[in-house]
């Protein structure tokens, strides 16, 4: 960190561009997922009472897929920075996929919501999922056939935002890699970051929508960039 103060407590937030490398789409870039699917069609509610076939379609698809991904460098240096790092740390990632669990990272926060549950619409109650939806499997909690992503779709609500809010209260250093900066809140922390305080960095391929308000930005690929980075965090 040169002669900066070392920070203490880092908040960093993920998007899709994390995963890039592991071989899942990104949304935004071309030939990304927007591109190929409305969202106004597979990630709304509006759209899942419209025709739940083909948006639960969707999402098996999604998750059949991330099973066959596996978590890149990026995603291995920062379990590491989590597992050795002394001061608060949280990871809020926009992605559905699993890659900083099984990468190892524990303090992970799905403001998204996470592809490998299922969210029972007559209990309330999630479930590990990693089959397919589509058929109405009964939940295993209360067993009505209620099932549907556990995933945040556009005008709900994302998961976590008291927690997310407090940890950028408390945070010295914000840091987010491979998001365009085009969904809020996720786009506003970096601004909420700066108001509090911390100093905020930017690790992404390209300049992203939201560029200007971080007080750096590194480009290059996440499995370059994020590495170097975490190296740099845990050298004394
Ligand atoms: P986007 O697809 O909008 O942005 C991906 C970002 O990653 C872009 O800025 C790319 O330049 C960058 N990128 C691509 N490859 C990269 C690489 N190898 N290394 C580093 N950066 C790379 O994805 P998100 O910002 O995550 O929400 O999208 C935010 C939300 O919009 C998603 O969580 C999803 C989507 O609609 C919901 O579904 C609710």
């Amino acid at each position: 960190m040169g002669d900066m103060e070392r920070p203490r407590n880092i908040v960093i937030l993920t998007g899709a561009g994390i995963s890039a490398e592991s071989g899942i789409d990104t949304f935004r870039d071309s030939g990304g997922l927007w591109e190929q699917h409305r969202v106004e069609d597979v990630a709304t509610p509006e759209a899942f009472e419209r025709d739940p076939n083909l948006v639960l379609r969707f999402y098996d698809l999604r998750r059949e897929a991330v099973q066959a991904k596996l978590p890149n460098f990026a995603h291995e240096a920062l379990a590491i920075l989590d597992a050795q790092w002394k001061g608060e740390l949280l990871l809020v990632t926009q992605n559905v996929d699993d890659l900083h669990e099984r990468a190892g990272s524990r303090r992970v926060l799905h403001m998204h919501g996470e592809h490998l549950n299922a969210w029972c619409t007559a209990c309330d109650r999630r479930s590990r999922w990693t089959g397919p939806l589509i058929d109405r499997p009964a939940c295993p909690a209360c067993g009505a056939r209620a099932l549907r992503p556990d995933v945040v779709w556009f005008g709900e609500m994302p998961y976590g935002m008291e927690r997310i809010y407090a940890a950028i209260r408390q945070a010295d250093l914000f840091v987010s890699i491979g998001t365009s900066g085009a969904v809020y809140p996720a786009a506003g922390f970096v601004r909420d970051a700066r108001e509090c305080g911390a100093r905020t960095l930017e690790l992404n391929l390209e300049p992203s929508q939201g560029s200007v308000w971080f007080h750096e930005s590194r480009l290059g690929p996440a499995t370059d960039v994020v590495p170097e980075w975490v190296a740099e965090m845990l050298q004394s």
